[in-house]
């Protein structure tokens, strides 16, 4: 029997915003509900209540729970985030969630890596938190273009590369653990970023180490109903729905494809 997925439509108001990079910021929501329930790699849908600019909800990965509260992380670089990250203390947004297919559960003792880029940075908090609760170890590997871009969380060290070399490995972070590779090799991946950041770990990786890419695609319902968010299925002329069937997918579940959206 299929249980019945828990999933709230939230009127959640800004407790917080603090800017932690160059147009990068995180915000926190009073929005007991959805952070009861939510699982590291799910993500919500956030509408801003009757404006009819934006229109359409943005879908942002749930990047860490404290009590009630949920927090996003997000890069402003077009209307939704720059509004968002406006948004004054009090003010309220619609969420929608927790929704999609996240993460898997690691077992104790496992090494997991995750590796993640630009906005993927957003999933550092609420994944290692859950692997500490597994007593999984774990490295973070992070990627940016710039060290401006690159942020670090409270008590999450990591292994950091960007683009100009103005900060830790001169290279992708890609070819940062291609670096340490095959010298070391974990038990599992988690990946996050920018397409072409997943279509090279899936390349490196996936036929090596059981790999978890989290995919965006654009999306305006989030929950199915619209199909505008497919992912190729891997040695299929089918596709997945990023919203329902991820955004966590297998590396060997998916073909980044002409279906698959980048970034
Ligand atoms: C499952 C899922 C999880 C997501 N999680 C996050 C998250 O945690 N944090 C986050 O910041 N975003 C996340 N996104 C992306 C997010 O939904 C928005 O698309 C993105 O933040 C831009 O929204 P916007 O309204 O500001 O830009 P729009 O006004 O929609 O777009 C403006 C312009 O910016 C470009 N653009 C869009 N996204 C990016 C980008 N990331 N980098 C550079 N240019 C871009 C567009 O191509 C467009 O030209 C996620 C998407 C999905 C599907
Ligand atoms: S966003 Fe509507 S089906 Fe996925």
């Amino acid at each position: 029997m299929t249980l019945p997925i828990e999933r709230f439509v939230e009127l959640s108001s800004v407790e917080e915003t603090k800017r932690l990079g160059e147009r990068i910021f995180i915000t926190k929501f009073q929005s007991p509900r959805i952070a009861a329930k939510v699982s590291a790699g799910q993500f919500v849908m956030l509408s801003f209540g009757n404006m009819l600019d934006p229109f359409l909800p943005r879908a942002f990965s749930v990047c860490d729970v404290v009590g009630e509260s949920l927090s996003l992380f997000y890069v402003a670089v077009g209307k939704g985030t720059s509004l968002l990250s406006e948004l004054e203390i009090g003010d309220s947004v619609m969420l929608n969630g927790p929704l999609g297919r996240g993460f898997p559960e690691a077992t104790s003792g496992e090494t997991v890596w995750i590796i993640v880029g630009g906005s993927g940075m957003a999933i550092i908090p609420i994944v290692t938190k859950s692997l500490n609760r597994s007593d999984t170890k774990y490295k973070v590997f992070a990627g940016a273009r710039n060290a401006r871009q690159l942020v670090h969380f409270d008590l999450v060290s990591s292994v950091d590369a960007t683009d100009d070399g103005s900060t830790g490995y001169h290279g992708t972070v890609v070819d940062l653990v291609k670096s340490l590779a095959p010298k070391e090799i974990p038990n599992k991946i988690f990946a996050c970023g920018p397409t072409p950041m997943l279509a090279n770990v899936q390349k490196d990786f996936g036929s090596m180490v059981p790999t978890y890419l989290s995919v965006e695609a654009p999306m305006a319902c989030g929950m199915g109903f619209c199909q505008g968010c497919p992912v190729k299925k891997k040695g299929s002329s089918e596709c997945y729905l990023a919203c329902k069937d991820g955004p966590v997918f297998r590396s060997d579940e998916i073909d980044f494809g002409r279906s698959s959206h980048s970034k």
